[in-house]
């Protein structure tokens, strides 16, 4: 595992002035978020009124603007639970709950060789690189595989160009890289991915599948019945509170469903 090739300080930091170029959240009073990608010379519009670009470029990364009709907005650099849902997408992306189980499952960490497929908006992507990881990623469409990597320059700047490669392939017919740590799956049919993980993982490697329905994950749990150890599956929930003076209550609305992940580690391959 090459720990050298990960330097946080390539990344922007987040006490950085704001650039041209850059991602900016544009946040209301009544927590109406907007992601704007700054531009010199251009306008935020809004309902009431506009702001300029240049109000924010060259300014602190955090600071609070009025509209052209007094609307007050907080310009911020989306972190990146801001970024992933508000960044522009074509598949359906990973919220950012199962993200942070799914790198916390497959222990995902700095200098490590993830294998990811397929890589739709890139939002799964953006958060392997953020830990340092080294990411292989095989898309089927062009199109996915675009926006994945837009976004992710978007996000990270040009800074893990180096540790961002997407493959247009098919990942059900096999692969061609391997020698990976981890690899994680987020695509109709990740049961016909496994049993090329037999040799493209490493012994002691996990994999993490992310399936919206149960009988998908029922599928995975089959094609994981030899040769890996340690499996399971959970669902996560993530129920906010509304917390006001003593009125303190779950939220009415949750972010319930959305996926069940499976975990696995690659056994080693012992003589019979
Ligand atoms: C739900 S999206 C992935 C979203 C991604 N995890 C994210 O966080 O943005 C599923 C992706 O799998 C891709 N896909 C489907 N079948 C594939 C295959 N056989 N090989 C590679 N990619 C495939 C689709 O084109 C799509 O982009």
């Amino acid at each position: 595992v090459a720990r050298d090739r990960f330097r946080l300080g390539e990344m922007t930091s987040a006490s950085d002035a704001f650039a041209a170029g850059d991602p900016a959240l544009f946040v209301d009073s009544r927590q109406r978020r907007r992601l704007v990608v700054l531009e010199a010379g251009a306008q935020f519009h809004s309902h009431a009124g506009t702001i300029p670009h240049d109000d924010v470029i060259g300014g602190p990364p955090c600071s609070e603007h009025r509209s052209t009709q007094g609307a007050r907005w907080m310009v911020a650099r989306p972190t990146l639970e801001d970024f992933v849902l508000t960044m522009p997408r074509g598949a359906q992306v990973i919220y950012p709950k199962d993200l942070a189980a799914m790198c916390t499952l497959a222990d995902v960490g700095p200098g490590m060789r993830v294998f990811e497929t397929g890589v739709g908006s890139g939002a799964l992507s953006i958060a392997l690189l953020r830990l340092g990881a080294d990411v292989t990623g095989y898309e089927i469409r062009e199109d996915f595989a675009t926006r994945a990597g837009r976004n992710v320059r978007l996000f990270l700047g040009g800074t893990a160009d180096e540790r961002y490669h997407v493959r247009l392939r098919d990942s059900y017919e096999g692969l061609e890289d391997g020698d990976f740590d981890r690899a994680m799956l987020d695509l109709p049919e990740p049961w016909r991915v496994i049993p090329h993980l037999a040799t493209a993982l490493r012994p002691g490697g996990v994999v993490c599948a992310y399936t919206p329905s149960i009988t998908q994950a029922v599928s995975v749990r089959q094609s994981l019945a030899s040769g890996w150890f340690d499996v399971r599956t959970i669902e996560v929930l993530h129920r906010g509170w509304h917390i006001e003076g003593q009125a303190v209550r779950p939220d009415h609305r949750m972010v319930a469903h959305t996926a069940f992940l499976t975990v696995a580690r690659r056994s080693p391959i012992t003589a019979r």
